[in-house]
C-alpha cells in the first residue's frame, strides 16, 4: 500500500469546480484540476479562452464566485508561488538596478519593515548566476533587451525560492533563438531544482517540445494529456478552428 502510495503523482494544487464571471462574460466555468509535484505543465487555449484568468485566480489576484483552489505541501512550510506576468513596457520603465529587481523576490521572506540580510543577498547572487543575468546585475532593467528582461523576472521569481513558478506568454516577446533559451531555462530549473512549472504558451509547438502535461482550455478544460497523445491534435484544430470565437 505505502509503495503504491509513492508512486502515485502528489497533487500541489488542487483547483475544484471553479467559476468566474466578468458581468455577463463567463471566463470560467466548472473548471477543475490538479497540478502534480514536479511536472510542467503547459496550459493552451484560443484568445479570451480565460488563460490569463486562470493564472490569476490560482495566485490569488481574482477571487472565484464559487468553488475551491488548495495549496498542498507536506512539510509545513510556507508554500511559494511565483507568478511571471506578461512583459509590459512600464515595468521596463521603473527605475531599478536589476540586482534591486531580484532583490524584491526576497520581500515575502524579508517580511513587513525586515531588512535584507546575509541571507537575502546570498540568495540573490546564487539566483543571478544559475539564471545567467549575473554580469547584468548593475545596469537599470530600462537598458536590457527583452530576452534579458524576461531572465531577470525569473531571477526574481526564484529569489522567492518558490515551489511552483506560474508564467503568462512569458515567451511572447521573443525572438525564437532567446524563446528557446528560455524554455531551456525552465527546463533546467524544473528538472534540476524540482520547481514546478506551470506555463500558458501561445507557440503550441514549444509547450509541445517542453511540457510535461498539456492541458487545453476553453473557458472549462476541454483535454488534458501527454504532449506526444494523438488526441491533442484534434483537440487543438476543434479548438482553434472549428469552435466560434467569444
Ligand atoms: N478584468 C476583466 N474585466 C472584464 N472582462 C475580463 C477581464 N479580464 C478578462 N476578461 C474577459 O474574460 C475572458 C477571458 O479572458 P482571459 O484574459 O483570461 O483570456 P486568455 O485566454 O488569457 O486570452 P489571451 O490568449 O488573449 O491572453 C475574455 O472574454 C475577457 O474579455
Ligand atoms: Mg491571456
Amino acid at each position: 500500500m505505502v509503495q503504491k502510495l509513492k508512486l502515485e503523482k502528489d497533487t500541489i494544487i488542487s483547483v475544484k469546480n471553479v467559476n468566474l464571471a466578468f458581468g455577463e462574460v463567463k471566463a470560467l466555468c466548472n473548471i477543475s484540476l490538479d497540478v502534480f509535484e514536479g511536472e510542467f505543465l503547459g496550459i493552451c487555449g484560443p484568445n479570451g479562452s480565460g488563460k490569463s484568468t486562470l493564472l490569476k485566480t490560482m495566485v490569488g489576484l481574482l477571487k472565484p464566485d464559487n468553488g475551491e483552489i488548495e495549496f498542498i505541501k507536506r512539510d509545513h512550510k510556507k508554500f511559494q508561488v511565483a507568478y511571471v506576468q506578461q512583459m509590459r513596457e512600464f515595468d521596463r520603465n521603473f527605475p531599478a538596478l536589476v540586482k534591486d529587481v531580484v532583490m524584491m523576490g526576497r520581500a515575502s521572506h524579508a517580511g513587513l519593515f525586515r531588512r535584507y540580510g546575509p541571507k537575502d543577498h546570498e540568495i540573490v547572487d546564487q539566483v543571478m548566476k544559475l539564471v545567467g543575468v549575473d554580469h547584468l546585475k548593475d545596469k537599470p532593467q530600462g537598458q536590457l533587451s527583452g530576452g534579458q528582461f524576461q531572465k531577470v523576472a525569473i531571477a526574481r521569481a526564484m529569489a522567492q525560492e518558490p515551489d511552483v513558478i506560474i508564467l503568462d506568454e512569458a515567451t511572447s516577446a521573443l525572438d525564437y533563438r532567446a524563446s528557446a533559451q528560455f524554455m531551456n531555462l525552465l527546463r533546467k530549473l524544473n528538472q534540476e531544482k524540482n520547481i514546478t512549472i506551470i506555463a500558458v504558451h501561445h507557440d503550441l509547438s514549444m509547450l509541445k517540445e517542453y511540457a510535461t502535461r498539456i492541458i487545453c482550455m476553453d473557458r472549462t478544460v476541454e483535454w488534458t494529456g501527454a504532449p506526444e497523445d494523438a488526441k491533442l491534435d484534434e483537440t487543438l484544430l476543434r479548438l482553434f478552428f472549428y469552435n466560434s470565437p467569444h
